[in-house]
């Protein structure tokens, strides 16, 4: 079964010719009822939930699962913007574990230093220390559309190799590197038995 709020989405996911059943709904007020699932994942959807509404979100995820069951979530723990709400390793888990659940295994995803530090460069250097990353290089006071279209690519060529080069060193950065260092962290998460 696969929930999302948006019609948009879910008609995307169906695309995919998933012939998993898929339905509308708000984590927040998840329409099942209680103890019917054995297993749930959360891919990066309870960040985009506003800090206010996350507890009864996970609260609501835990109260589907069956006692002993897993959670898997994969939450951003760092970065700022006006649609995203992370949280630091340590609170993700004070906040799902307070809905009954014991953690049983958290590891980062997504180090990606160098791409960080190029993207953390143009903007200092563009003056431009924006929300999201990809605003620095979306446009740019004073520059024709053709100057425009020329750092847009460079940009973009640049961006290639960095993360071309993160992820092929993810495997030894993510072995020697605390989770608190990544951009997002997985937390396994087992629900109490009654
Ligand atoms: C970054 S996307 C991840 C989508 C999917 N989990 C994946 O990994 O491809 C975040 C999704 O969360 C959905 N979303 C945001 N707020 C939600 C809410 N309160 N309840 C259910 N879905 C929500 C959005 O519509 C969006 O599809």
């Amino acid at each position: 079964m696969g929930v999302d709020s948006t019609i948009g989405m879910l008609r995307i996911a169906r695309s995919h010719q998933t012939s998993t059943p898929l339905t509308a709904g708000l984590t927040q007020s998840l329409p099942f009822s209680d103890a019917v699932f054995d297993c749930l994942s959360d891919i990066t959807v309870v960040q985009h939930i506003p800090y206010e509404l996350q507890p009864k979100a996970l609260e609501e995820m835990v109260r589907v699962l069956r006692p002993g069951g897993r959670m898997i979530l994969l939450e951003l723990i760092r970065g700022q913007g006006s649609h995203i709400f992370p949280r630091a390793p340590l609170e993700w888990i004070r906040e799902v574990e307070a809905c009954g659940t014991t953690l049983i295994k958290c590891f980062g995803e997504e180090f990606f230093f160098l791409d960080r530090l190029f993207v953390r460069l143009v903007q200092t250097f563009s003056g431009r220390g924006g929300n999201h990353v990809d605003r620095v290089q979306s446009s740019q006071p004073g520059a024709t559309s053709e100057e425009q279209s020329l750092t847009r690519r460079a940009y973009w060529q640049l961006r290639r190799i960095t993360v071309l080069f993160s992820a092929w060193t993810e495997p030894v950065v993510a072995s020697i590197c605390p989770v608190s260092t990544a951009t997002h962290a997985v937390f396994v998460f087992k629900k109490h038995s009654k």
